[in-house]
């Protein structure tokens, strides 16, 4: 038995949901390019869960599910309020998407119907989650959920207070089209590997946020905003993007497993940065990123990845920057609970082998005479 680090190159599922062929990005077949154009996040959600658009009646339908869902329990609002004001917002998102499972009559069901029906209720109370908590931190009350057509508006809705703007909202719903599946990326892999077991929805998506968190994964959005705030200004990327790579250090938002001609979100993402930037009248943070891309992309051959221009995005929607990946995570709950539901409908436990590297041949031995 011979591992493969990081299971590179190793194909360990069937899946009908997304696809990557030869840098092609789809969603059940659709270009991404295709979908970021012309798809609202609500159509692209119900894409991912049915396998086909929805008519009219059926988006209709579904938007009037989120609507009903979205507000979450008195209690679990009561929970966040009890969270530290400085909690990591991807651990608060977890502590409390795996409390509304506490507070669902129906969280161990396993049948299809209450599987699905719990899908689209964790879409819609995640973003809710993310707006109260936000609020909650800075001593404001929460703002319940409003009748929306969009989640997008409804999010920043919440998060603000009050109307959002209709560029932003669009901007938003965009970049939630472009995050919401990926085919067996980490977090989704978790996922899968949590109800493998025939455990449920909520445990799946808990395990799924855990892997989000992390900074190789959907936490380097935020590690880009971080770098750019650290930069500064146009005139200090030359000297800071050398120093790192002299240093071998990682640059954010750069590289993937998969991709390695260039990632295919990216060119939305980026023309999102530079569009928001000239509305705004703050171009320094697009005009950084281009910079760092030249060099990064010009000395090392790595193309940027999804997080690099979101980070410019959201902080040009004026999105607290540890809210990133909180909100990278309400788009890909989506492609979380499609393929949870692919799983259920054609489980087998996933359990890999390992390649033993330790001792061999060792005898016990008794403690006084360690
Ligand atoms: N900056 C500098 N060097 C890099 C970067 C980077 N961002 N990415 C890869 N490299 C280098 C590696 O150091 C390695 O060099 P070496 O061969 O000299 O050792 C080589 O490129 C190959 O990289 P691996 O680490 O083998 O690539 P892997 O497929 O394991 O990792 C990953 C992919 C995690 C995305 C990596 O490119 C990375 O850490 N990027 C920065 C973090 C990031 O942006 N993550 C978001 C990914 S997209 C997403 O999850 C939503």
């Amino acid at each position: 038995m011979t591992a493969t680090k990081g299971l590179e190159g190793i194909v360990a599922t069937t899946s009908s949901i997304s696809s990557i062929i030869d840098g092609v990005l789809t969603y059940r077949g659709i270009d991404i390019d295709d979908l970021a154009e012309n798809a609202t996040f609500e159509e692209v959600a119900y894409l991912l869960w049915y396998g086909k658009l929805p008519n009219a009646a059926e988006l209709e339908q579904l938007i009037k599910d989120f609507n009903t869902y979205a507000p979450i329990p008195k209690a679990v609002i009561e929970q966040l309020k009890l969270y530290p004001k400085d909690a990591n917002s991807m651990a608060a998102l977890r502590t409390a998407v795996s409390c509304l499972a506490l507070y669902d009559e129906e969280a161990n069901d396993m049948t299809p119907e209450s599987n699905l029906r719990k899908a689209i209720k964790l879409q819609a109370q995640i973003p809710t989650i993310i707006a109260a908590f936000a609020r909650i931190r800075e001593g404001k009350e929460p703002v319940a959920p409003k009748q929306s057509q969009s989640i997008a508006e409804n999010f920043l809705y919440m998060l603000i207070g009050t109307e959002p703007d209709k560029v932003a909202v669009q901007a938003l719903d965009t970049a939630l089209v472009l995050h919401a599946d990926h085919e067996l990326n980490a977090s989704t892999f978790a996922a899968r590997v949590t109800v493998a077991t025939l455990s449920d929805i909520y445990s799946g998506v808990v395990s799924a946020i855990g892997a989000l968190k992390g900074p190789l994964h959907g936490g380097a959005n935020e590690a880009v905003m971080a770098m750019l705030e650290d930069i500064g200004t146009v005139d200090n990327v030359d000297s800071y993007v050398h120093d790192k790579m002299a240093k071998k250090q990682l640059i954010m938002g750069f590289g993937h497993r998969v991709y390695k001609n260039g990632d295919p979100r990216a060119k939305h993402l980026q023309k999102m940065s530079q569009e928001l930037g000239k509305i705004t009248g703050n171009m320094n943070w697009y005009d950084m990123s281009i910079k760092i891309e030249d060099i990064v992309t010009g000395e090392k051959g790595l193309k940027p990845n999804v997080d690099f221009y979101s980070a410019s995005v959201y902080t040009s929607l004026e999105i607290p920057r540890d809210l990133f990946t909180p909100i990278f995570a309400i788009s890909r709950a989506s492609g979380w609970t499609a393929h949870i539901l692919e799983q259920f409908d054609n489980n087998r436990l996933i359990r890999p082998r390992a390649e033993y590297t330790g001792p061999v041949n060792q005898k016990y031995v008794s403690i006084e005479n360690r």
